[in-house]
């Protein structure tokens, strides 16, 4: 049960079709995060020929764009259902890549990110700045055609898209949301890096949970990458949905974020193999707050020790923050997580928990954001602590 301060959040994977979401209302959800199978990527074939044969004969035939355009139908079904269920200023965050095949002999581009945002323009959707994520690789095999001579080769595809389109108009908060998106402010170093359009930090890392051979084939994505978008995009208490659910990294994310979460799976062994740690994950997660309170301790003096004291004070840890809309940010501590049913869980939260700051943190404020730097006769290195090395599991 939950207590006081407290609260709780649910979350759960279905195992279903995402074209017909019926176990989720109209108007429900304030946050999609997912990435779809890739058309034209050869890995997911299989999964788009058993929902329409004619991908295969297409295939077959050497009609590229045919089966292409046959592929995404299918995804469309997929971003129309989501439409309905998002409520009126939510957001949808697509993490997707382009394709390269020949198809042939004929080598070719598909631009699954260009298909998909026209589709999400004829549902309605308003279309935001998208974010390039760079996914690093060694391999030697990363350049395409032929080599060193000019005119037959190809640049490579290191990048994937993270597509943002909206449902209507600006998102509006009332009554007790006011008071959930003040707490849910990330800090402005963070907005610095988030909000940038290109995120060269991310590496293509995939987290540690489950089965390795299953989560090859559900092609996860970093834990980071829900993770950030939950901050950026949702309060704490929203419901987000991920109708690609595959490992549930999307709902591992949220149970992190203290927020509800569902996700639709079509691949049954997928489903089952959700299946997190109830003991070990809390702390986990905890460990990524703890993490992000130590990388903005480092940044409050490094940015003292250049530009001197600050005029805001964080109310929960007593830590100056750059702007008064970081005030009122909290982080919702994971305290626990049980199992409720086959594939799905219920997590509890509190807010601030054991997080609360012991530093003294009076020198750093002035009610003139001007006043030069106090501590120019400290030495950096005996206050710099150093940031605990990101949490394992999420690396
Ligand atoms: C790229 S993966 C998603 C990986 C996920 N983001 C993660 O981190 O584990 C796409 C997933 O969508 C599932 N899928 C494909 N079509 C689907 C559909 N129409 N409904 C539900 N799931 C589907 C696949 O089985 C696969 O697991």
């Amino acid at each position: 049960m939950a207590s006081d301060s407290t609260f709780l959040t649910h979350h759960s994977m279905i195992h279903s079709n995402s074209s017909a979401m019926g176990e989720t209302g109209a108007l429900t959800v304030d946050l999609v995060v997912t990435s779809p199978p890739y058309p034209m990527i050869q890995m997911w074939d299989d999964m788009f020929v058993g929902q329409d044969p004619e991908i295969a004969e297409s295939l077959d035939r050497g009609l590229g764009n045919r089966a292409f355009e046959r592929m995404h139908a299918l995804l469309d079904e997929v971003w129309d259902e989501c439409f309905r269920v998002m409520k009126s200023g939510a957001i949808l965050c697509v993490n997707i890549g382009d394709a390269t095949r020949s198809i042939n002999g004929e080598f070719a581009l598909y631009s699954n990110h260009a298909r998909i945002l026209s589709h999400l323009l004829k549902t309605g959707f308003t279309i935001l700045p998208e974010i390039l994520w760079r996914k690093q690789t060694n391999a030697p095999n990363k350049f395409m055609g032929s080599g060193m001579l000019p005119g037959g080769a190809y640049v490579t595809l290191e990048h994937e898209f993270i597509l943002i389109a909206r449902k209507g108009g600006k998102r509006t908060f009332a009554g007790d949301e006011k008071a959930h998106r003040q707490n849910s402010a990330y800090f402005w170093e963070e907005r610095n890096t988030w909000f940038s359009d290109v995120w060269m930090d991310l590496k293509g890392a995939r987290q540690e949970i489950g089965d390795a051979n299953l989560r090859q084939r559900s092609a996860a994505f970093p834990f980071e990458l829900p993770y950030r978008l939950i901050n950026m995009y949702s309060a704490k208490g929203d419901t987000v949905l991920d109708p690609f659910g595959g490992m549930g990294t999307t709902l591992l994310a949220a149970m992190a974020c203290a927020r509800h979460s569902v996700a639709y799976e079509a691949d049954l062994d997928l489903c089952h193999a959700f299946s997190p740690d109830i003991h070990a994950f809390p702390g986990l997660a905890n460990q990524r707050l703890e993490e992000r309170l130590a990388r903005h301790k480092d940044f409050i003096l490094k940015r003292f020790e250049d530009k001197g004291a600050f005029r805001y004070k964080n109310t929960h840890y007593g830590f100056p923050v750059m702007t008064n809309q970081e005030k009122a940010l909290v982080f919702d501590r994971l305290v626990s997580l049980s199992k409720t049913g086959d594939d799905s869980f219920q997590a509890v939260h509190c807010p601030g928990g054991e997080t609360k700051d012991s530093q003294d943190w009076d020198e750093y404020f002035s009610s003139d954001p001007k006043t030069p730097p106090k501590a120019r006769a400290t030495k950096k290195s005996d206050k710099d602590p150093k940031p605990p090395a990101q949490a394992g599991l999420f690396d």
